[in-house]
Order: structure tokens, then C-alpha cells, then sequence
């Protein structure tokens, strides 16, 4: 039986982990967030009511399932305390079943508008993030000056570092960016506030989590983002800032990478892209607009129009190499009811996967053709109701791939699924 499960996307981010981890919370005790920040937006439709969580872990609206947010998440303090209250408005109790690692990194103010400086200096090379300040969060992490929760402690030091810390951003804000400098009185405030409302939450994440491993409860892990925009496997430099590969369910979290028993990965029956970026299988025509329009492609964080295009199986097969990915789970297959034809991307026309950014920009992707169901699948739950040609289409991905079906997703609300063998057994 698995215990622990790590779910997480095999594209580029969108691919209906939200739903999916909901879905399996059923079975666990403890849902971890481990990476990435409040730039991830998952939507959760619930007897027809939509909620959009961006920072608090998915699990949050079954009512005996306690949340985490790991070491390798960044934290924007405003985002969260919003989150926190608008789930409490809607009546779901967060405070008591939130748990913040003492050492996740603090997104500051001068995160958010260094990312924002940044990507208007880059123009029209802008990697389209999400503004939230994610990139110069880890920068600071790795450069060893980043604020942690677990500092919001201690008011005095916390003033000092902060003050070292916008000194050196300030310089970059003013002389490289030509922009008004922050003042340090009123960053420092405003996290006073905000670390009296968060610090209740703080504890040793990783402590707790092995607590729950002892008593051999279950634990789902939640990736966000995708593997193609993971920051070192990823479409470089159009990427997020972190590791969004399996690996970090175990650096974000502390648990260890033989304490993982089963990896989910994630994958749209088509393909989406939020920001700029190598995208071989996108389209650009009435198809692209069809898979754009019945798959509601807009982004859950910043209402950006999604591009769309087919299901690209050689990305998938290098994302399920790198996650070492133990099943697949299809979600939106209905979104593909309408087309008479369907293509998936079985070759890049190069005999290396492409790594550096010229090498994306020359894929050529070969096609392989399969005719559409025209019918409706939303809402079956179960295999044996699919039409004969979506049963072709998904045992192409398998005999591609090499890895089994698990679960399909049928529609957004919480009760369309095929669940074909749960991942926590
Ligand atoms: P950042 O993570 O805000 O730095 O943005 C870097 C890239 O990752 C941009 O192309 C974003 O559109 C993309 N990205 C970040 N978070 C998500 C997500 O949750 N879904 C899809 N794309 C994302």
C-alpha cells in the first residue's frame, strides 16, 4: 500500500493537480505543499462551487486533513493571510489545520517589484512570469540574505537583516532601475503585522511529517508549476525558479526520497503554456481556439489567455524520466469530445531532447493521427463507458510511454473521474 504520494504536473503547470489532489485526499492524513509560491493558482470545483487556492495546500476543504506548507515553498505573507480569511469566510476552518515551515523564505515587497522592474527592462524577451516576485525570493534564498518565516520572531533581528538586506536591493531599485527606492520602516511594519497573524501557524513541518510517517499515515505531496518549467530541467530561461521535479517533494518538505512510494504525474489530454517560451505543438488555428475554448484556458492566477496545442508525448516521456513517474493521470479528456481529429507529438524530428534554448526553437514535431469520438465522455466514472476511440487514445499514451493510466478526469467538478487503480492503493 503507498503511503506517500507525490503529485505533480508533467507540462507546463495547469494540468489539474488541484482537482486531483483533492480527489486523493480522500485516503491521506496530511497534504504538503513543497515548492513554488502563490504564483500557482488551483481550482477546485466543488458541487458546482469554484475555489482557487494559490499558497494553502489543496487538501484544506476536507475537514480532517491537516495542511503543510513545506520549507521549499516561498511565502508571500499578504497572499496568504488573504487566503486564509477567505477561506474562513466561506466557513472552512484554516488556522487550526495550517502548519507554515519556520524555514520557508519570506517574499518581500522588493521581490514583487523587482520581478515587475525586471521583466518591463526585458520588454519584448519578458519570460511573462507571474509578477509575484518568485524568482528574487529563491535568489535570495540561495544567496544565503533571505528572510525566513521562522525570523519573523524575533523583532530586533529581524530589523537588522532587513535592513542589510533592502540596502542591497534598494541600491538595485534606484541606480539600475531608475525607481523609488522602499522605505524600511514601512516594510518592517507591515511584516510585524503580518508575522503576528502567521507566526501561531509556524512549526517544524518536517518534524511533523515524520511523525506521520511513524504512525504510518498517508501523505500526499503537491507539486506546483510543471517539469517542463522546473529551473533546471525546463524550457530555459522560461521557466519558474524552482525545482518543480519530483525531487523537490523531498528537499521541500524533508522527507526523504526513499520515503516516496508512488509519483503521479499529471498530464492534459492536450497541452497549455501561461507566458512566453518554446511550445512545439502549439496551434495557432480554429483547433487551437477550440481547445482554448472548451478547456476554459485562461490562467487561475492572472486571468492570462493559456496557449494551446496537442498532446506533445515526447515532453511527457522526458518528464516521466525525470520524476520517475509511477503513473499517469489524464485530465480534460472531454475538452477533446468535439474534434473529429485528434494529434499527439510522438517525434521532435532530432535524435537529443532539446536543452538549450536554440535547440527548442528548431523541433520539428512529427504527429500522430487518431479520429475523435465525437461524443461525450463528462462525467464518466467508469472505464468500460469510454468510446472505443478515446480507449485507443489512451492505450497509445501508455504503449508510448510505458507507463500506466491510472486515473482520468472527466470534468471539473470533484465526482468526475475514472479512477482505474488509486494511487494510495
Ligand atoms: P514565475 O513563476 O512567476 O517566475 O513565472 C515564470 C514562468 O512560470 C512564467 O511563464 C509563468 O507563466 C509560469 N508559471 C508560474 N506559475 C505557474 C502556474 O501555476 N501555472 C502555469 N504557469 C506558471
Amino acid at each position: 500500500m503507498n503511503k506517500t504520494v507525490v503529485v505533480l504536473g508533467t507540462q507546463w503547470g495547469d494540468e489539474g493537480k488541484g482537482k486531483i489532489v483533492d480527489l486523493l485526499t480522500e485516503e491521506a492524513i496530511a497534504v504538503v505543499r513543497y515548492q513554488g509560491g502563490h504564483n500557482a493558482g488551483h481550482t477546485l470545483i466543488i458541487d458546482g462551487e469554484k475555489t482557487v487556492l494559490h499558497l494553502v495546500p489543496s487538501g484544506i476543504l476536507r475537514d480532517d486533513v491537516t495542511c503543510y506548507i513545506g520549507n521549499g515553498v516561498v511565502i508571500e505573507p499578504a497572499a496568504l493571510i488573504k487566503e486564509i480569511e477567505q477561506l474562513s469566510a466561506a466557513g472552512v476552518d484554516v488556522r487550526s489545520r495550517l502548519v507554515i515551515s519556520h524555514a520557508a523564505p519570506v517574499i518581500m515587497p522588493y521581490h514583487i517589484l523587482l520581478d515587475q522592474l525586471r521583466e518591463a527592462k526585458r520588454g519584448k524577451k519578458a519570460i511573462g512570469t507571474t509578477g509575484r516576485g518568485i524568482g528574487p525570493a529563491y535568489e535570495d534564498k540561495v544567496a544565503r540574505r533571505g528572510i525566513r518565516m521562522g525570523d519573523l520572531a524575533d523583532a530586533e533581528t529581524l530589523r537588522h537583516k532587513l535592513q542589510e538586506v533592502l540596502a542591497y536591493h534598494n541600491h538595485v531599485i534606484e541606480h539600475y532601475h531608475a525607481h523609488e527606492p522602499l522605505d524600511l520602516e514601512q516594510v518592517y511594519q507591515q511584516l510585524l503585522q503580518q508575522a503576528e497573524q502567521l507566526l501561531p501557524m509556524c512549526d517544524d513541518v518536517t518534524g511533523c511529517l515524520h511523525t506521520h510517517l511513524q504512525k504510518s499515515e498517508k501523505i500526499l505531496l503537491e507539486g506546483a508549476q510543471g517539469s517542463l518549467l522546473d529551473i533546471d530541467h525546463g524550457t530555459y530561461p522560461f521557466v519558474t525558479s524552482s525545482n518543480t521535479t519530483a525531487g523537490s517533494a523531498a528537499s521541500g518538505s524533508g522527507l526523504g526520497v526513499t520515503q516516496m512510494d508512488y509519483v503521479l504525474g499529471i498530464t492534459k489530454a492536450y497541452t497549455t503554456r501561461v507566458g512566453s517560451g518554446p511550445f512545439p505543438t502549439e496551434l495557432f488555428d480554429d483547433d487551437g481556439a477550440l481547445l482554448a475554448e472548451r478547456g476554459v484556458e485562461f490562467g487561475a492566477t492572472t486571468g492570462r489567455p493559456r496557449r494551446c496545442g496537442w498532446l506533445d508525448l515526447v515532453a511527457l516521456k522526458r518528464s516521466i524520466q525525470v520524476n520517475g513517474v509511477t503513473g499517469l493521470c489524464i485530465t480534460k479528456l472531454d475538452v477533446l469530445d468535439a474534434f473529429a481529429e485528434i494529434k499527439v507529438c510522438v517525434d521532435y524530428g532530432d535524435a537529443q531532447f532539446p536543452v538549450t534554448a536554440s535547440q527548442w526553437e528548431t523541433v520539428k514535431p512529427s504527429y500522430q493521427s487518431f479520429k475523435g469520438w465525437q461524443s461525450s465522455t463528462r462525467g464518466l466514472t467508469d472505464a468500460n463507458g469510454l468510446p472505443a476511440e478515446a480507449k485507443t487514445f489512451i492505450e497509445f499514451v501508455e504503449n508510448y510511454t510505458k507507463v500506466p493510466v491510472h486515473i482520468i478526469s472527466t470534468g471539473p467538478d470533484r465526482q468526475e473521474n475514472i479512477v482505474i487503480q488509486h494511487p494510495m492503493g
